[in-house]
């Protein structure tokens, strides 16, 4: 079911003004994007909105494959307007499933959509069934949650709020989601993240929460199994009873990692904690 806010005036305010050009991306994104851009043939935005990431792509890709999709109908058709020509754009709703191919684009975005999505962790895996390489995408996280905390924000972006609509604002725990990312059985996982306060839009959510990027890196079709190398740099260090052995690289790989440019080896040693550290 198409959500209520999504053809909301002030949603179409915000990002058809907003969200355009390099220097309006956030900390998280400008540490992985340019990175992920120079290395992708091909992106798949999903939760684009009226498409300003086209132009943040291009910027530092300027031959790169776009597609954006949103749930939005009204979005897609600012997003055709705005980028006529050699652009992609869909309606769909990622927690239902997209009507596009397994491994669809190298690399898939979804900034700032799975914390507004109930359904984020179907959604999660639907994006990871259209990565062919990279999968992109940010969420809120607690550590020690007992359960997700469903909040909400209320649609007040570029207006006055109307006084009812309200989009989630999922809250999820840090134990719980690493054990969804490892299910997916990635090759990579890079995370950034930093703690701050929810926007004050922002209601029945009355702690910090850690706002944090990732990028999980696919195995090549056929390719065998192994432990994942992980490498975070994020006030939450990786849970030593996650459902899997992998190995950890420190912080200071992350950028290396993400370019490329660091080989992933075999686990050096275990610690006490059971966890497989190395260096790069
Ligand atoms: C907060 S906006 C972020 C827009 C843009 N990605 C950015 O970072 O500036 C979230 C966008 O995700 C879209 N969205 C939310 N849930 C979605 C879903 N289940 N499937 C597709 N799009 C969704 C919303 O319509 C909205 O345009």
């Amino acid at each position: 079911m198409i959500p209520t806010w999504s053809n909301h005036p002030d949603l179409v305010a915000f990002y058809t003004q907003n969200r355009n050009q390099p220097d309006d991306l956030y900390e998280s994104e400008k540490r992985f994007l340019p990175a992920l851009a120079i290395r992708s043939a091909s992106v798949l935005d999903v939760g684009c909105a009226a498409g300003g990431f086209a132009a943040i792509w291009r910027h530092y890709n300027p031959v790169i494959e776009y597609t954006g999709v949103d749930v939005s109908q009204v979005l897609i058709e600012h997003a055709r307007q705005r980028y006529p020509h050699g652009f992609r754009f869909l309606q769909g709703d990622m927690s239902q499933g997209l009507l596009l191919s397994a491994r669809y684009a190298h690399t898939v975005q979804a900034l700032g959509c799975l914390h507004w999505d109930t359904e984020y962790a179907a959604s999660l895996r639907e994006l990871w069934r259209l990565t062919d390489r990279f999968l992109f995408f940010d969420i809120r996280l607690v550590s020690g949650l007992a359960e997700e905390i469903r909040g909400q924000q209320k649609m007040e972006l570029s207006n006055a709020w109307d006084g009812r609509t309200t989009t989630p604002y999922l809250v999820v725990d840090w134990a719980r989601f690493v054990d969804l990312i490892l299910s997916l059985n990635p090759r990579l996982i890079l995370g950034y993240g930093y703690m701050g306060q929810p926007a004050k839009s922002v209601i029945h959510v009355d702690r910090s929460v850690c706002f944090a990027a990732f990028v999980l890196e696919k195995r090549p079709a056929g390719a065998a199994g192994g432990h994942p190398t992980v490498c975070l740099d994020m006030p939450y260090t990786w849970p030593s009873e996650a459902q899997e052995p992998v190995s950890v690289l420190p912080p200071s790989c992350l950028d290396g990692l993400l370019r490329g440019s660091v080989e992933l080896v075999e686990p050096a040693y275990e610690t006490q904690s059971g966890l497989m550290e190395n260096a790069c």
